[in-house]
């Protein structure tokens, strides 16, 4: 289950900008302002935040690979917004539970990065701690708790993770819509969700939403020297907090009922970055 930038004598670096040279060249595109990477539920929003000019199979670029999950796209869009910039948005996640490896999961971000993006959005579907977030709450991050035990960056590599999902996003994320909540993103190596206790224990140490991607995401976004905004759909309660079991059906069709709200909300902020 090797991925190929897990192979020996790889650079990840020098693939993200082989991979934001291929979408360059496929997209007529050289520079691309800002990046999202559109987890479930998000995916409308590349229809909505501008004129797509191209969409390339991410099967194409190298370094990433096949979605593994139904549900996820597998597509890298050049989208043109309403105020001229551009924006990348990535349909094709590689979450760590996939085993191949943190310097895959990252790449996207690292493509982003070298493909000139200044400012990462990442979204994802995620379990809400709490319980007024039943019902498809969309919420920013404020902050995260790595629960993974790994990191995208490799040697000593010390990096500051203060204010990692940028206050400043976050309040212009807020003119759009004031009522937005924010909070702190558990992220778990998954793909089993999460054990009733386990969530008590992300509730105990000061989490709010529990996933299973975003945060290695951030800390890649953040070594690229990139602003991040967070925002998660909670597309059902975290397990416990609901008295039914989970279901990735379930996940689904929260997204669903979701994406158009959703969508229209965060075209709306795109344009403010
Ligand atoms: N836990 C982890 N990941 C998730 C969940 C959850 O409850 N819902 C959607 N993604």
């Amino acid at each position: 289950m090797t991925h190929p930038l897990n192979a020996e004598g790889v650079d990840p670096f020098a693939i993200a900008s082989e991979a934001a040279k291929q979408i360059a060249e496929k997209s007529g595109i050289t520079n691309h302002d800002i990046a999202l990477t559109l987890g479930s539920g998000w995916a409308k929003a590349a229809d909505l935040i501008g004129e797509t000019v191209s969409e390339i199979p991410a099967s194409q670029i190298v370094g990433f690979s096949k979605p593994a999950v139904v549900g996820h796209v597998g597509t890298i869009r050049s989208v043109r917004l309403p105020n001229g910039k551009h924006a990348l948005v990535i349909g094709a996640r590689t979450h760590f539970y996939e085993n191949h490896g943190v310097r895959a999961v990252v790449h996207s971000v690292r493509t982003a990065a070298a493909a000139g993006a200044k400012v990462m959005v990442l979204t994802n579907g995620a379990g809400g701690i709490r319980k007024e977030w039943a019902g498809g709450a969309a919420v920013l991050i404020s902050d995260h708790i790595n629960l993974t035990a790994a990191s995208p960056l490799e040697g000593a590599t010390f990096i500051d993770l203060t204010d990692l999902y940028s206050k400043r996003l976050r309040d212009l994320a807020r003119e759009v819509d004031s009522t937005l909540d924010e909070g702190v993103y558990c992220q778990f190596r998954g793909p089993h969700y999460e054990t009733p206790a386990e969530v008590q224990m992300a509730k105990t140490m000061g989490g709010d939403i529990v996933g299973m991607s975003t945060a290695l995401e951030a800390i890649a976004a953040r070594q690229a020297g990139m602003e991040v905004l967070g925002m998660s759909l909670i597309t059902n309660l975290a397990a416990g907090v609901q008295s039914t079991p989970l279901s990735h059906e379930e996940v689904l069709q929260a997204g669903k009922d979701a994406e158009a709200r959703i969508s229209e909300l965060l075209a709306k902020i795109v344009v403010k970055l």
